[in-house]
């Protein structure tokens, strides 16, 4: 059975783009595929430094898992943290990639950009990534375009590694869905938790109504082109040019009917949602870190033994 591995941080709540670039992806690909996803708490850690918020965040990510419809007993569903052969391994990398390979990295420049502190651990987040991915034999990783020189690195790391000390790693692939690979935000730039720009997945009607009502619509042509942007994660081209052919400029039209298809979707899940308990979300992060630790451990002993420091 082929391989998936995917994880979204759990800094904030998601959003639609996380949704459709790899949530929903995932979930359709689980069914047929051998998946574990991540709640990859460490990688939060680089840039969210409040313990109750991390808390609250990790079982809120279990929780979205859960309710875009993951079968926890089917996919492993963990967190990064309850596994110490990801940091173990994502040393083992670092020690393999120079400096100059990692400053290569546009994630680390645009975190820069955005000011947030250039801390070691975001520098090195490329080798933890792999670690996780390559830990696993993993074959494909749904992932936002955002991703893309991730998936690159983690292939680098795994070939530096099978050079050096013998075949050992499986070169992962990405899977970015062309039609929503950035899905953007209200502005129109790449939604994302840091742009305050996001539709949140599990708003309330009302926080969903006031993000899609505040799309930017000061376009050039006929079209409200930021709202049709993100229209398209939702609706097929064809059915989208009758409804903005037959409501041109009438904005307020356009917008609601886009609230009503986020709200078809997100919805059902919402309820679903409701009904997860934290203790629900605990159990199921002990259940999936036990399984993963299970693999991870495996992989790890031969990974030792091939560095020589297994005595
Ligand atoms: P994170 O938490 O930033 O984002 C989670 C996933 O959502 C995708 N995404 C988007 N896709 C389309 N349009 C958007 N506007 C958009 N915004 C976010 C991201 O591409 C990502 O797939 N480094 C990862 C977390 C991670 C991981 C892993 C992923 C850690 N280890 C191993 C895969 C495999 C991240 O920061 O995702």
């Amino acid at each position: 059975m082929y391989k998936l591995f995917t994880g979204l941080q759990p800094s904030g709540a998601l959003h639609i783009g996380n949704y459709f670039g790899a949530l929903k992806p995932a979930v359709e690909m689980c069914r047929e595929y051998d998946g574990m996803l991540m709640v990859a708490d460490y990688h939060a850690l680089t840039t969210l430094k409040d313990p109750k918020a991390m808390h609250e965040n990790i079982l809120g990510v279990v929780k979205d898992y859960v309710a875009a419809g993951l079968d926890p007993e089917h996919t492993i569903i963990f967190k990064q943290s309850d596994v110490p052969e990801h940091t173990e391994l994502a040393w083992i990398f670092q020690c393999l990639v120079t400096v100059p390979f990692l400053e290569l990295s546009h994630a680390y420049k645009d975190k820069l950009a955005k000011g947030l502190e250039a801390n070691a651990g975001l520098f090195a987040y490329p080798m933890l990534m792999a670690a996780d991915i390559l830990l696993y034999d993993t074959d494909v990783v749904p992932v936002g375009e955002d991703q893309r020189q991730h998936l690159e690195y983690a292939r680098e790391a795994a070939a530096k590694f099978n050079n050096t000390f013998g075949e050992t790693f499986k070169e992962p692939r990405e899977k970015i869905l062309k039609s929503v690979a950035v899905v953007p935000g209200t502005d129109g730039k790449k939604m994302s938790k840091s742009y305050s720009n996001t539709i949140p997945l599990f708003g309330t009607k009302d926080e969903i109504t006031k993000a899609v009502m505040s799309i930017v619509t000061d376009s050039k042509g006929e079209l409200p082109e930021n709202v049709l942007a993100i229209h398209r994660a939702f609706k097929s081209e064809k059915e989208l040019g009758a409804l903005y052919e037959a409501n041109k400029k009438n904005y307020k039209v356009i917008k609601e009917a886009l609230i009503a298809d986020v709200e078809a979707i997100v919805a059902p899940m919402r309820d679903k949602r409701d009904s997860i308990s934290d203790a629900d979300a605990k159990g199921i992060l002990k259940d999936g870190g036990d399984r993963a630790r299970e693999r991870a451990s495996k992989k790890m002993a031969d990974v030792r033994k091939k560095i020589g420091v297994s005595i």
